[in-house]
């Protein structure tokens, strides 16, 4: 009889060995078992998302945050460093926090009234003395993330101790992160709170479509295209970059060839924002790079992703602006994803500007937007047909081939100011079974062992050819 971690690693193995000809089981995006490995060995371990910097400016505010399933509270303390509390109380696992957000001093239990301070550290419990008089406070704190850090404003944790420092772990991805998130030296800021829905599909339909699926744009999002929404027509759109930063994170740019083409730049900031846009904090390849870009779509494994572009709200009355939105694909079971949306905008942006970006990505990309609407319909078939018993007996494979030496015309580009294994074109899927063979070695690899976060000397994946 086969176990049910043996059906796991043979998933896994086939996820890899897949990868690699452009084949993934479809099983992957439905098998219950993988699911909970997926919690353990992708969300307990990975640098997760968790909130941006600008959403707790003051000192006690927070938010309700997940890693993986599990509830933390995301609050900066009165010494204004920002702690990732499990949010569960030490005396018997209450959830201690309520509220999505807020300023506090302390977080109180709602059971017996242990109450704790920012740090989360156990500050007292109702009638101490006849109570616990005697034991000790310290060790009885709410416990924290392993590790959390920040990068361009955005707030990480990582539940294990042995993950490397945030910066390494982005690996590449770090200088793309740059050149949307570090434009001026004003930065980013979110425009107002998240939205969250429930969908049923898998996190990785998700992950893997902003890694960069642009192929699906010019049938599933048509009517975007028809409606007048979207600024660049979808041949020329289908023009530019597919980057793997670095094992598991992926990018897409759709970009001019030349800087001075007609057409939005700056993936469609207005004008006089983008006259702010200097290299205080990024380099004049990184400037260059992001003043030719119409759109950036990318995702930081496991479950983090961004986009940028030129979008309007009402195609016959409004120009394009562009809008920023950093998502999340919260993994709620194999069939369920909890997509969490924020909006976000440079600092400096007027408020009216600030409006219509916001306005435009509700009417885009949010739970009643022309494009989430387009996407979620397919993911919920895909997770369909991953947990169906007809993909397990058929051993039914997906294909993953576009953009493989000699398939499409996407190429791989040498001369590139940036790191990664950068391909020419979007015809192409390298982005996608990068995101897949990193997902199979976090899966695999033991408790403090970490899968290379860099990519070795073969360019098996992006052709016979070299990369730079
Ligand atoms: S469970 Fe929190 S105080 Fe008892
Ligand atoms: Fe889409």
């Amino acid at each position: 009889m086969t176990s049910h971690t043996d059906s796991s690693a043979k998933l896994l193995n086939a996820v890899t060995e897949g990868a690699e000809k452009g084949v993934i089981p479809a099983s992957i995006f439905g098998d219950p078992d993988l699911y909970r490995q997926e919690l353990r060995n992708v969300f307990g371990r990975c640098w997760v998302f968790l909130a941006h910097e600008s959403e707790i400016p003051a000192k006690g505010d927070y938010v309700l945050r997940k890693i993986g399933e599990d509830h933390f509270i995301v609050v900066r303390d009165d010494e204004g460093e920002i702690n990732v509390l499990f949010d569960a109380c030490r005396h018997r696992g209450v959830q201690v926090c309520r509220s999505d957000s807020g300023n506090t001093s302390h977080f109180r239990c709602p059971y017996h009234g242990w109450t704790y301070n920012t740090k989360g550290n156990l500050v007292g419990a109702p009638l101490w003395r006849n109570a616990f008089g005697g034991m000790s406070k310290e060790g009885n704190g709410l416990a924290s993330a392993a590790k959390v850090a920040s990068y361009q404003g955005l707030v990480f944790g990582t539940l294990d101790e042995s993950a490397p420092p945030l910066k390494e772990y982005l690996g590449g991805m770090a200088w793309y992160l740059d050149l949307v998130f570090g434009l001026n030296e004003h930065g980013v800021e979110v425009l107002g709170p998240p939205q969250r829905f429930v969908i049923d599909a898998n996190w990785k339909s998700g992950a893997e479509n902003f890694s960069g699926d642009d192929y699906h744009l010019g049938t599933l999002h048509r009517s975007v295209w028809e409606i007048g929404a979207f600024p660049v027509p979808f041949h020329e759109n289908m023009m530019g970059y597919h980057i793997q930063a670095s094992p598991g994170h992926s990018l897409s740019f759709s970009m001019a060839q030349d800087a001075d083409e007609p057409g939005p730049n700056y993936f469609g900031f207005p004008d006089e924002l983008a006259q702010s846009f200097n290299t205080t904090n990024i380099s004049a390849d990184q400037l260059e790079v992001a003043r030719r870009s119409r759109v950036f779509v990318g995702n930081v494994f496991p479950n983090f992703s961004m986009l940028a572009l030129p979008m309007t709200e009402d195609g016959s009355h409004h120009p394009p602006v562009g809008i920023l939105t950093l998502r999340t694909w919260q993994p709620h079971g194999p069939g369920q994803v909890e997509v969490w949306n924020w909006f976000a905008g440079y600092k400096n942006l007027t408020p009216e500007q600030k409006d219509r970006a916001y306005r435009a990505g509700l009417g885009t990309f949010s739970m009643g937007g022309a494009f989430e609407v387009d996407d979620t319909e397919p993911w919920i078939t895909v997770s369909r047909t991953g947990s169906s018993t007809a993909a397990k007996l058929l051993d039914f494979q997906l294909n993953y081939e576009m953009g493989k030496p000699g398939v499409g015309i996407s190429k791989p580009v040498k001369e590139w100011p940036g790191p990664g294994r950068v391909q020419w074109t979007r015809y192409e899927e390298g982005v996608q079974r990068n995101l897949y063979t990193f997902y199979a070695e976090m899966m695999r690899s033991a408790p403090g062992e970490w899968p290379s976060l860099a990519f070795g000397e073969d360019a098996a994946d992006t052709g016979e050819e070299s990369q730079a």
